[in-house]
């Protein structure tokens, strides 16, 4: 993260002694999008992410971080190319602060006790723990299965949810969340789907019938437990293996090995979107890989859970151009989008990645595809908080709920359209 060492030099430089954070003095932006001129001065933000991280990028609203030192020189670029904004967030490190001491006290008071709850966000290591318990409740439902290690040591797990009527060799629906480390809301809401399919397996019996679902909660272990830590933390994306001397983490969802580092991804290891030094550098990537590869022959729907736009994607996330079975793609993601705008009025985008966000090579959605789900999404959850990536925790009911309506009803169409022969 490179806006992250930045700030960090002039944390110490200017303000060791005060009780600050490195984020103080960043503000968030949003520029009120008016064609091309926003896309030129995106490009131009893009080339000094020592100074900017652009947060989100449709063309439309994007939603920019300036570093303090940067201030007058963005707004002078803006007046430059007449583009309007409106100031979004004028202390980051304040509100990281704030929404740090809420989550801490938060944990205190709803401790892990064997049930996982919607009033906070849960660590990774309580997350492994609640996955465990779950397969030790219901045996003959659930099977926790450790299925690689993190670069700092975390175990991985994938839980793996059926009927329990015994039958192998079913279709899968294979589901993961955490690809980035601050995107919270990811593993909470995959974490409400498990404990639905669980919990309330009888009314979702047509999603278990001839289906299994295979759920890694958070890909992303080091980084997300690294979020967990203060809020100078709180926004790191990357995984947390070093790169080069200065700088540390691959952006887990530019690492995979299918038109690699081609496009929207950077070779510099300080980016946001460093792609790796080579493809599967990282050994989180190589866990959802082998994932995916394992269930390739049956595997129907790949959904990768991210945060935030509103958005269910779908390929090309490499290149302007559909898949010749895009109106699958389309049909399924559109029943989801359309069954959360029936229930809570939301809207979600639902369309080709690169048309609809942006071009990113190297990413898991691609990657699923072409290893032979017919079906595979990227799901961008609602922004909510003072920084977007940080819905609070008294948003996490709602939010996860919504989220389980879209899933659902994506995942009963799949089981329509692809049933088990
Ligand atoms: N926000 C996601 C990311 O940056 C979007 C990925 C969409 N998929 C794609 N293949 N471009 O990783
Ligand atoms: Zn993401």
């Amino acid at each position: 993260m490179k806006i992250f060492w930045f700030a960090l030099c002039s944390f110490f430089i200017t303000e060791s002694l005060a009780k600050g954070s490195i984020y103080d003095g960043f503000k968030i932006y949003e520029l009120i999008a008016k064609g091309r001129s926003s896309d030129f001065v995106l490009s131009e933000l893009i080339k000094n992410e020592s100074y900017y991280e652009i947060f989100s990028s449709n063309g439309a609203n994007a939603h920019v971080m300036v570093h303090p030192e940067a201030q007058s020189e963005f707004i002078e670029l803006l007046d430059d190319h007449t583009l309007t904004h409106k100031i979004v967030n004028r202390d980051v490190g304040l509100t990281l602060r704030r929404e740090f001491e809420t989550n801490r006290n938060l944990r205190n008071w709803f401790p892990y006790e064997g049930r996982l709850g919607t009033e906070r966000y849960y660590t990774h290591e309580e997350i492994n723990q609640y996955i465990e318990d779950l397969a030790k409740q219901f045996p003959s439902r659930v099977v926790v299965k450790t299925v690689g290690k993190s670069f700092e040591g975390r175990w991985l797990k994938t839980i793996r949810i059926t009927n329990g009527d015994g039958r192998s060799n079913k279709n899968v629906i294979l589901m993961d969340g955490g690809f980035h480390a601050r995107e919270w809301i990811s593993p909470a809401a995959v974490l409400y789907a498990i404990g639905e399919l669980v919990n309330n397996y009888e009314a979702h019996a047509q999603l278990l019938l001839d289906y299994d679902w295979v759920i890694l909660p958070v890909v992303n272990a080091d980084g997300y437990a690294y979020t967990h830590l203060s809020a100078d933390t709180r926004m790191w994306r990357k995984t947390r293996r070093p790169s080069n001397d200065t700088c540390i983490g691959t952006d887990p969802n530019r690492n995979f090995d299918f038109h690699w580092n081609e496009t929207g991804a950077s070779p510099d290891p300080c980016s946001e979107t460093y792609a790796g030094s080579k493809a599967f550098s990282e050994q989180e990537a190589i866990v959802v890989r082998d994932l995916i590869h394992s269930f390739a022959d049956r595997g129907k729907m790949y959904l990768t859970v991210h945060s935030y736009g509103n958005y269910i994607l779908y390929p090309w996330g490499y290149i302007d151009a559909l898949p010749d079975t895009w109106p699958d793609l389309d049909e399924v993601g559109r029943a989801g989008g359309d069954a959360i705008k029936a229930a809570t009025g939301t809207d979600y985008r639902v369309g080709c990645s690169t048309t609809l966000l942006y071009p990113a090579a190297g990413a898991s959605d691609d990657y699923a595809f072409n290893a032979g789900f017919p079906i595979s999404f990227t799901m961008e959850l609602p922004a909510g908080g003072a920084n977007y990536f940080d819905p609070p925790a008294s948003d996490i009911d709602r939010l996860v709920k919504e989220t389980w309506v879209g899933i659902e009803a994506m995942a009963r169409r799949v089981t329509q359209k692809y049933p088990l022969n």
